[in-house]
């Protein structure tokens, strides 16, 4: 049976450990697909997303991304997957955005996609955890990245290997969130 978008934006959590389990191309697709449809600036889609799943290139990857300083993120190494989430800057629609309004749309547009990603991602019954925190220069160098495409974030993947206990821990609505006028 299918969750309901509300289901499912409760269910999504943070998961750092993985059932060692391959993820379908399937699925993986099917989350591509929903990024896809994500809404964007201008609809400049500046968003890549470059799929990890050989296993020996991913041990690469994860060997230069999450090590050193980044070495909290190592538990991404042993998803089965990971996704890199790359912009791709419109030059006009950014430079504009962030000379006059201080916004950089690209991030914004890349945040929707990579939860749409992850939204779909817990549809299906995967794990995903997003990681800001990781060497990009070090994965650029791994991947070949073009300078045209810049690394934003990581996506790890997977089946959950365990569901985390708890409640989300997040500020209460009055606290973020008023009508009319700012109360806070
Ligand atoms: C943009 C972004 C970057 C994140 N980077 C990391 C990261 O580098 N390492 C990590 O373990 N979690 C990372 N997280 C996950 C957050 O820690 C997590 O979403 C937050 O604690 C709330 O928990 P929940 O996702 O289980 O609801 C990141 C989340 C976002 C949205």
């Amino acid at each position: 049976m299918t969750k309901s978008l509300d289901e499912i934006i409760k269910s999504r959590r943070s998961i750092r450990r993985y059932a060692d389990r391959p993820v379908e191309r399937e699925k993986i697709l099917a989350c591509l697909q929903a990024a896809r449809l994500a809404p964007s600036a201008e609809n400049v889609q500046p968003w890549r997303f470059l799929v990890i799943d050989d296993q020996e290139l991913k041990k690469r990857v994860s060997d230069s991304a999450f090590s050193g300083i980044y070495l909290t993120s190592r538990f991404a190494a042993k998803a089965p997957v990971l996704i890199i989430l790359m912009a791709k800057p419109d030059i006009l629609a950014n430079r504009l955005g962030r000379l006059v309004q201080g916004t950089q749309f690209y991030l914004l547009d890349l945040g929707i996609a990579g939860e749409h990603f992850i939204l779909k991602a817990e549809e299906l019954g995967l794990a995903t955890c997003w990681i800001g925190w990781f060497n990009l220069k070090g994965v650029k160098k791994i991947l070949k990245i073009p300078s045209k495409y810049r690394p934003v974030a990581i996506i790890s993947l997977g089946y959950p290997a365990s569901c985390p206990p708890g409640n989300h821990i997040r500020k209460e609505l009055k606290e973020i969130a008023w009508f009319n006028r700012i109360e806070g």
